[in-house]
């Protein structure tokens, strides 16, 4: 039995998503038999750390400040051991264009991409070079901005005439947005988990998001039961399953990932080519999350999904 204090809530726009992940991790982390410290992440973070000196803390945080590694590197100055990544894992992994230029540098098929701060706007006409990079990427181009998640700000540009307004809407989240080859396929969620005895990260069975009604399932409808048909295991043919799974895998050693992750990509119907899309560090946790799903589809149980995770921090 251990005093595990829960992260969750925070400032970001994922607050609500998170503050369902650490509930429900709670619960489970109560029915282990451990005692549970539920802390609502904000200015008090560090008086709270202090005052109570958990064992381990379970970041239930998504998106911004919780996954991005800041709380990360509080723990650390604390000498708090946490789930999940470590502080650089999660710095790469939230930032996709870090993540895509480690995924091209080591030969990781990613879709192709621009990317740009605002400065470049702003001081060096970028604007002009769009019609290059129109060329090159081809419409429909997906714009997003770099560090945020849960479709957050992402637009589907499918002529010139509304990439401004579409870098406008990333801008809005993010001082740097990439605009990146759009890919007509399948989209599949590998959840990966690290073996309890020291064996290394395995992939759950794989997860596809089927999106019932919008062009992709945006915020709301990846929420809300019954917007998104989930099928797990995918049907896939073992070739391409385990492709998916190899390149997931590799994703998740590439960045420095561990305890737990999800890799989200695509599968292009017009050529069978995979890609990665992104690494989720610390994915959802609530009812409707991939995650869970994809353990339960391997037998494994949410309260034994969070033993393990909590069993694979390194103290
Ligand atoms: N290049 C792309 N081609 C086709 N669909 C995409 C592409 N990029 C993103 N999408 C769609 O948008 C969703 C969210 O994109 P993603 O890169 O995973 O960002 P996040 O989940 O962090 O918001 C994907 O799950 C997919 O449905
Ligand atoms: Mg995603």
């Amino acid at each position: 039995m251990s005093r595990v204090a829960v992260l969750k809530g925070g400032r970001s726009l994922e607050r609500q998503v998170s503050l369902r992940s650490g509930a429900r991790v709670q619960d489970a982390l109560e029915r282990l038999g451990h005692e549970v410290l539920p802390i609502d992440v904000g200015p008090g973070l560090v008086d709270a750390l202090s005052a109570q000196r958990p064992d381990v803390a379970f970041v239930a945080l998504h998106g911004r400040d919780g996954e991005d590694g800041t709380v990360q590197e509080l723990l650390e100055v604390m000498g708090i051991p946490y789930t999940g990544s470590g502080v650089s894992a999660c710095i790469r992994a939230a930032d996709k264009v870090l993540a895509k230029h480690a995924m091209r540098d080591r030969g990781i098929p990613t879709p192709d991409f621009y990317a740009f701060n605002e400065t470049a706007f702003e001081a060096l006409g970028a604007a002009q070079a769009l019609p290059a990079i129109e060329e090159r990427l081809e419409f429909p181009i997906v714009v997003k901005p770099a560090r945020q998640g849960s479709a957050l700000g992402i637009k589907f540009a499918r002529t010139p005439g509304d990439v401004p307004s579409a870098l406008v809407a990333a801008f809005s989240y993010d001082r740097k947005v990439l605009l990146e080859r759009y890919v007509h396929g399948r989209e599949l969620a590998i959840s990966i988990l690290d073996g309890t005895d020291g064996s290394g990260p395995a992939a759950l069975p794989i997860v596809e998001a089927v999106p019932k009604e919008e062009d992709f399932y945006d915020f709301e409808s990846r929420y809300e039961i019954g917007r998104t048909g989930f099928v797990c295991p995918a049907e896939l043919d073992d070739e391409t399953a385990s492709r998916a799974r190899s390149l997931a895998l590799d994703t998740y050693a590439l960045l420095g990932c561990a305890g737990f992750g999800r890799v989200d990509l695509m599968l292009s119907i017009e050529t069978g080519e995979l890609y990665v899309l992104e690494v989720n560090t610390i994915p959802g946790l609530t009812e409707t999350s991939l995650l869970p799903q994809a353990a339960e589809a391997a037998g494994i149980s949410f309260d034994g999904l969070v033993a393990r995770v909590l069993g694979s921090v390194a103290r």
